[in-house]
């Protein structure tokens, strides 16, 4: 095999309580990418379609995942990289993640899967810091292992798998304003108030709990963020409106999609979502802001080869 086209979906990542550990994938929402083999050494990007993002791999999120495993696999090939982005820029839906996961995804099953999982995460966290200026994993990990999962260190990185109640769905809107992760990182404060602190982790703790039992009421009364909402939510135009439509109309729970401007729900079952999905709409329908509604069920496969 010389050549190969990937799926690599958009993902949400902190999931209210979970700043920086925790996401969840999602399904039908991602980018394209051809990567293909060559006798030519080195990375070369040749085609990127959707949005205007440089085509040097040192500049380029998926080109410097790429070359991170380029670097550690030493092959005597090189590789093209074809992008077909879908995924919004500064969206909140990683979509800086799914163009660092979906190079060396690519690569690695052209070179006979070398690298597990958790290496590929390694490596693509090369690309996520382009863009959002650190080194975090909660949109990669869930691109790459599928549901939801729990970054439990990123030096060493260690990933754990959280299952998915299989009645969950995610209702995500996206208004068309970009928000960067490196802006909406540095508007965070550096030290929290520890009785904060206290709140989050047991809301973060029972969430966790309520996904490995399916106990909807249970992940209902954790998802709440006390620590990043409050500061992240300014940026985002009518988010509280948003937020309390959803609720009012059955959503478990809704808060900022990773950075933002996105803002996700989780509800019961599909009937719910809808609904969700319709409130979310009024309220953006009277603000003269264009925006994208996605509703799915948890994806649990990840990242995948077409
Ligand atoms: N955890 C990250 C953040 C996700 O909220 O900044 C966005 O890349």
């Amino acid at each position: 095999m010389s050549e190969i086209k990937i799926f690599s979906p958009a993902t949400v990542a902190n999931v209210a309580c979970g700043f920086d550990v925790l996401g969840f994938c999602l399904d039908n929402i991602g980018d394209e990418m051809v990567i293909r083999k060559t006798d030519k050494k080195g990375i070369c990007i040749t085609k990127i379609e959707g949005f205007d993002l440089p085509f040097e791999a040192e500049l380029n999120v998926a080109g410097v995942s790429a070359l991170a495993m380029y670097e550690a696999a030493k092959p005597d090939c090189g590789f093209e990289i074809e992008i077909y982005k879908n995924i919004k820029p500064g969206s909140g839906i990683g979509s800086s993640a799914a163009s660092a996961v979906g190079s060396v995804f690519g690569m690695n099953a052209l070179l006979g899967n070398p690298y597990n999982k958790t290496e590929l995460t390694q490596f693509a966290i090369k690309g996520e810091a382009l863009a959002s200026k650190c080194e975090h994993a909660d949109n990669l990990a869930p691109a790459i292992f599928g549901g939801f999962t729990l970054v439990k260190s990123v030096a060493p990185l260690e990933i754990l798998e959280i299952p998915s109640p299989d009645d969950l769905y995610a209702t995500i809107i996206h208004p068309q304003i970009e928000i960067k992760t490196s802006e909406s990182r540095a508007i965070l404060p550096k030290k929290v108030a520890l009785q904060d602190a206290v709140t989050q982790w047991a809301n973060f703790g029972s969430l966790i709990h309520g996904l490995h039992t399916s106990d909807y009421n249970l992940i209902q009364k954790s998802l709440h963020d006390v620590i990043v909402e409050p500061h992240r939510s300014k940026l985002i135009p009518h988010y509280n409106e948003v937020k309390e439509a959803s609720l009012q109309n059955g959503a478990l729970g809704a808060g900022i999609s990773g950075s933002g401007p996105s803002i996700f729900s989780l509800s019961k079952g599909l009937e719910t979502a809808k609904n969700v999905k319709n409130a979310m709409k009024n309220v953006y329908s009277k603000t003269g802001i264009t925006f994208e509604i996605h509703m799915t069920k948890i994806n649990t496969e990840g990242i995948k080869i077409l």
